[in-house]
């Protein structure tokens, strides 16, 4: 997998769904190369959002996309195998969610597919070093997951410098993704505090211009690279 990075990767939750491949043609005309999908079942997080057919539809819409899929979900090695036919190419799943994350992480590698695992808010990030050297990307919750458009949690700049010192301490090489509240007013400090790909939803969607918003989130993003490289 070879990207540039930062990457933006386009939540498509906040996205009008009665439109949904103009919304993709959109973030394609702006260069998006990744895109978020995500999963809530009701039961991890108090809403529902959509399953596999959406995201087999958004495969179609989007054939040159990297595909990322979230679970937000209780029980997620029953639903993996779906979600990876369905065409996503790293699935993540939440610590809380998984009390066998080992075993989780090798259903999503045996499906074909890159591993990710998200950790909330409230979760020390002392909880999943033992994943960490097994794990291509990890999440860091910057809000409570289950809704599109909250505030963004203050406190994550300073979890997020402290995970790139904890990889460097490993000597390994996820890749560290924000997911929740980023926007324009918070994307650079995100990328300067070590942040890799960066998730927005209504940042993106809910804007009059979704590839002028696109854009001018890439700009601020690459200056906080400059920062912290
Ligand atoms: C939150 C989801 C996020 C959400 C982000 O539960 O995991 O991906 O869509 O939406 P915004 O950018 O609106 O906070
Ligand atoms: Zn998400």
């Amino acid at each position: 997998m070879e990207f540039e990075l930062p990457i933006l990767s386009p939540s498509i939750l906040a996205a009008d769904y009665s439109n949904l491949g103009n919304q993709l043609q959109l973030c394609e005309k702006a260069g998006t190369k990744w895109i978020h999908c995500d999963i809530m079942d009701g039961h991890f997080v108090p809403n529902i959002s959509f399953g596999p057919d959406v995201v087999a539809a958004v495969r179609d819409s989007a054939p040159n996309m990297f595909l990322e899929t979230h679970l937000m979900i209780e029980n997620p090695d029953n639903y993996i195998e779906a979600f990876a036919d369905a065409g996503s190419e790293l699935i993540t799943v939440h610590l809380e969610a998984c009390p066998h994350l080992h075993r989780t992480l090798n259903l999503i590698q045996l499906n074909g597919c890159m591993t990710g695992v998200a950790i909330n808010p409230a979760t020390s990030l002392e909880l999943i070093r033992p994943v960490l050297k097994i794990v291509d990307l990890v999440v860091i919750m910057t809000v409570n997951p289950g809704f599109g458009g909250q505030t963004f949690i203050e406190s994550s700049y300073e979890k997020i410098q402290r995970l790139t010192a904890i990889r460097m301490e490993e000597q390994t090489q996820f890749l560290i993704e924000t997911d929740g509240g980023v926007g324009l007013k918070n994307i650079q400090k995100l990328v300067k505090s070590g942040a890799d790909i960066l998730v927005a939803g209504s940042s993106i969607f809910r804007a009059d211009d979704i590839p002028e918003r696109i854009e001018l989130l890439r700009k601020k993003a690459n200056l906080g690279r400059k920062d912290f490289v």
